[in-house]
This record gives structure tokens, sequence and C-alpha cells, in this order.
């Protein structure tokens, strides 16, 4: 019998992370939830359990560096493998008045909030990176998928939101260069844009459901060994960097 793949997901206590979850479990995974808030974490699992998923909460915020070195040994004692991560936990800083962005212009941006969203949203992914491909070495199979956005993309690239989008941009870059450095390996990874779900985020206006969001998500997690690697996708088709 195949062993049940363990997948680790970000940002899991609400939206597309929690559609994320709740579709990797309903595909057979056991999936570790990932949230910085104790009671929101729990209770989000305790709501997937009771409906018959086998999820685990873990308590972790994802920049901070000790706190990512303890879920990784956590895996490893508890399930001695993980198969796939879902880097889906992000920040969007700057204020979000799509109608009047000047408030979120390259040029009144405070560097610090810069730097606060490339730590959550390019370097976490970075370090889950480090901390859990080895594990998936060890078993000879991975999947990651870096929960990106158009909003990231050079070759649309638009005004405003500067923090937000160079965080995306770089998280695409990470993408590029893990799966370089992967070739010819079992591990796959990809950038996926989940489209503009109805979040905390994307707000109500948002065109999309986060159950939406997540279906590029799972295809991208669960994608077979002849699948893409280094790609950056929106409901499983190529879209540009
Ligand atoms: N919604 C959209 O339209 C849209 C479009 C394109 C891309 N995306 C991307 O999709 C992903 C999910 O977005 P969403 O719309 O579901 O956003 P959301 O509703 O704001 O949820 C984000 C989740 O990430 C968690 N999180 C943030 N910082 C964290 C940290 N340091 N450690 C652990 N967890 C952390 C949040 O937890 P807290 O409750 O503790 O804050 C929350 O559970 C993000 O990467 C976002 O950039 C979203």
């Amino acid at each position: 019998m195949l062993a049940q793949k363990v997948a680790v997901v970000t940002g899991a206590a609400r939206g597309i992370g929690l559609a994320v979850a709740r579709d990797l479990a309903a595909s057979g995974c056991r999936v570790v939830m990932v949230g910085r808030g104790a009671e929101a974490i729990e209770n989000a699992a305790r709501e997937l359990c009771d409906s018959g998923h086998q999820v685990i909460p873990h308590v972790a915020d994802v920049t901070d560096a000790s706190a990512v070195a303890a879920l990784a040994a956590r895996l490893r004692r508890e399930f001695r493998r993980v198969d796939i991560l879902i880097n889906n936990a992000g920040v969007l800083l700057e204020p979000k008045d799509f109608a009047a962005p000047q408030g979120a212009s390259v040029f009144v941006v405070d560097p610090e909030l810069v730097t606060t969203t490339y730590t959550c949203n390019a370097l976490a992914p970075l370090r889950l990176i480090q901390a859990l491909v080895p594990l998936m070495r060890e078993n000879g199979w991975g999947r990651i998928v870096n929960v990106s956005s158009s909003m990231g993309q050079l070759a649309d690239m638009g005004g405003f939101w500067p923090a937000y989008r160079m965080s995306k941009a770089a998280l695409n870059a990470l993408t590029r260069l893990t799966a370089k450095e992967l070739e010819g390996s079992p591990i796959k990874i990809n950038s996926v844009c989940p489209g503009w779900c109805r979040t905390e985020m994307g707000g109500h206006d948002a065109v999309r459901s986060a159950a939406d969001g997540a279906q590029g998500i799972v295809w991208a997690a669960l994608l077979p060994d002849d699948g893409p690697s280094g790609g950056f996708f929106r409901d499983g088709k190529p879209i540009d960097w």
C-alpha cells in the first residue's frame, strides 16, 4: 500500500489556505495546518476533523526561524516524512483602496513595511524550503507550491502596492532558482496565482471564492511525475512571469 502523503499548508486558518487544507485532506492527505494564532488554527482544524478529515493544527509564525525549525523537527518526529509544502501564508500590508491607490504608491511606501512584507511573502518560503526539502529528499518525492500573484508578474507590472508586488516577484524568482537546483530530482516546485478571491486579503468584491482559488494550488500539489516544474500557473495553465 502507498504511504499516506503528509502535506503542510501555511496560513491555513482561513481564506485560500483553509480551502487548500480541506481539498488536500479530501484527496487523502494528512494535512498539517500551520497558523500563527493558536485559537484560530485549532478551531479551523477542529472543524475539518469534525467533518472527517485528517488534519493536525500546528502553531507557528512562519517568519520566526526557530518556529520553522520546530515545525521541521515535529514532522520528522511524528510522521518521518513530508510530501507537500504549500507556501500560502502571505500579507498585503499596504492600503487596499483599489479605487484610490495613491496611498500605496512606490513614492510613499515605508521601506520598513517592504521589509516586513518580504520577510513573510518571500523569505519565509525560502526558510520552509530549506527546512523541509531534506525530508522530501529522504522519501524520494516532493511537491512545493509557492502561492504567488499576478501582481508579481514582471511581464504585466502595474503601479502601486510595491511591497506586495516586489515580494511576489521575489517569490517567483525563488520558484525558478529552486526548480533549477532540483532539476532531475523527484521534487517539483511551481508558483500558482489563485486569481482574485473573496478572502480577508482579497475583499468582498473579488470575483472568485477561496475554494475556486484553491483548485489550481491543489492541482500543482498533486502533479504526476511527468508534470511540470519551475512554472507559473493559474487554473493549471501557464501564465507569464
Ligand atoms: N485573495 C486574493 O485575491 C489573492 C490573490 C492572489 C494571491 N493571493 C495569495 O494567496 C495567499 C492566501 O491569501 P488569502 O487571500 O487567503 O489571505 P488571508 O485571508 O489574509 O489569509 C492569509 C493567511 O496567512 C496567515 N499568515 C500571515 N502571516 C503569517 C505568518 N507570519 N505566519 C503564519 N501565518 C501567517 C494569516 O494568519 P493571521 O490570521 O494570523 O493573519 C492567514 O491565515 C497569500 O499568499 C496571498 O498573497 C491571494
